[in-house]
């Protein structure tokens, strides 16, 4: 029977920088995942950090690569009826964002735990958490064809929307919030200079478009598309001419193609969890709430709740202090809202959700009413860059 303090299920972003900033503060810790470390390592997903999330890394020892390779923006534009508005973040908020694909960020924490010796146990079949209602929850997990149990004092659910530690929580002690969209983004990633140095979110009748990066050699562009559609169906010429439509004509002129290196069509969906701590068991990251990718914010929350629950444990083992431990749940919640808003109204003035006119007119109308607004555009740069930490 093995034993640790804390046992995270997991090996996504939120469960390796938990288990990283747990090391660097002495608490001992295993991380369980059920996939292979390539495949982990080879998941694309999205890239845009808010500043609070590039210090939490800083403070988690991982700053070196990303800060040399960042991109940092200091605004973001809005396309809408042909023309584009930027979104000056940092005269707005006094802050910018970083472009830094979470496929990085995931790389580099695997490397550091794997420098630091960390207990990373890869391919950890049938995970089993159990008596999480008890002071020694238990976990058991199938390696190598062996059967093991693992004893701790604290089970980290950071094993995301199809895990087994929210599955685990009886259904009567969860509320959940859903809402899903009628639609999907169909992504590519190219090797080619990105068309514009800043991220583009356009709305167009025939649908949403972003441009968006991983470096000023390597673009990222979505469309919006249908639920139903093949990814067969799109080609890359069919993608790029469909994306150009989409932006306005100097935007356009400036998309320079090439041959997709990956290509994925991703549904949207809003989603949270109450409460978010079960005992010895705390929900993070994915396995918690889920926001559409619009407002960027996924791995932005998911940083947040570790960034509350790591500094909970560490009280907890320094001080036996567990007031911290008694408002994850609350705070986390109370960010991962304000996230799940911005991304929800983001999403609602941004793509097509019907061939009603009337909805499109109304959009446009928010669009321009925005644009001439420093209120209002205000509101949007706050939320961008990511709203103050309670802790
Ligand atoms: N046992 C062990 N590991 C599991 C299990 C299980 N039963 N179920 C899932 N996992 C692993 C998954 O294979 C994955 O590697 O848990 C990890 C969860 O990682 P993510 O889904 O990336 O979730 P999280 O770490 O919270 O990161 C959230 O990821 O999806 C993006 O937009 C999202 O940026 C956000 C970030
Ligand atoms: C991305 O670069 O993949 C990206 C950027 C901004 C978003 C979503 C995705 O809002």
């Amino acid at each position: 029977m093995d034993r640790t303090q804390v046992a995270i299920i997991g090996a996504g972003p939120s469960g390796l920088l938990l288990s990283q900033l747990l090391y660097l503060n002495g608490i001992d810790n295993i991380v369980l995942e059920r996939q292979s470390r390539e495949h982990v390592a080879g998941r694309i997903r999205a890239g845009v950090l808010e500043q609070g999330t590039v210090e939490l890394l800083l403070k988690a020892k991982l700053g070196e690569r990303m800060l040399s390779e960042r991109l940092v923006h200091d605004g973001v534009s809005l396309a809408f009826a042909g023309r584009s508005v930027r979104v000056d973040l940092k005269a707005l908020t006094g802050s910018s964002v970083s472009v830094y694909g979470q496929t990085e960020v995931t790389k580099d924490l695997m490397d550091a735990r794997t420098a630091a010796g960390a207990k990373l146990m890869f391919e950890a079949a049938e995970v089993a958490v159990a008596d999480f209602d008890s002071a020694h929850p238990k976990v058991r997990y199938r390696h190598n064809g062996r059967t093991h149990e693992l004893t701790c004092d604290f089970i980290a659910g950071c094993d995301g929307y199809h895990g087994v530690c929210r599955q685990s929580i009886p259904q009567g002690a969860l509320q959940t919030f859903e809402r899903t969209y009628p639609f999907g983004w169909l992504g590519i990633l190219a090797d080619v200079p990105p068309a514009s140095h800043e991220l583009i979110y356009s709305n167009h009748a025939r649908g949403f478009a972003l441009c968006s990066m991983r470096s000023m050699t390597r673009s990222r562009y979505y469309v919006q598309c249908g639920l139903d559609e093949k990814l067969e169906a799109w080609s890359d010429a069919r993608f790029w001419d469909e994306l150009r439509v989409r932006l306005p004509d100097e935007i356009a002129a400036a998309v320079i193609t090439g041959p997709s290196i990956e290509k994925s069509i991703a549904p949207l969906r809003s989603f949270v969890v109450e409460p978010l701590r079960f005992g010895q068991l705390f929900l993070v990251g994915d396995a918690a709430h889920i926001v559409p990718p619009t407002g960027a914010k996924g791995l932005n929350l998911a940083a947040a709740d570790v960034r509350v629950l790591y500094q909970a444990l560490v009280e907890y083992y320094r001080t036996s202090r567990t007031d911290l431990l008694e408002r994850y749940s609350q705070m986390a919640l109370r960010r991962a809202w304000q996230a799940v808003r911005f991304s929800w109204w983001f999403t609602s003035i941004m793509h097509k959700f019907s061939d009603d006119p009337f909805n499109h007119r109304l959009q446009l109308a928010e669009l321009d009413y925005l644009s001439g607004s420093t209120a209002a555009l205000t509101s949007l740069a706050e939320n961008y860059v990511g709203l103050p930490f309670e802790v």
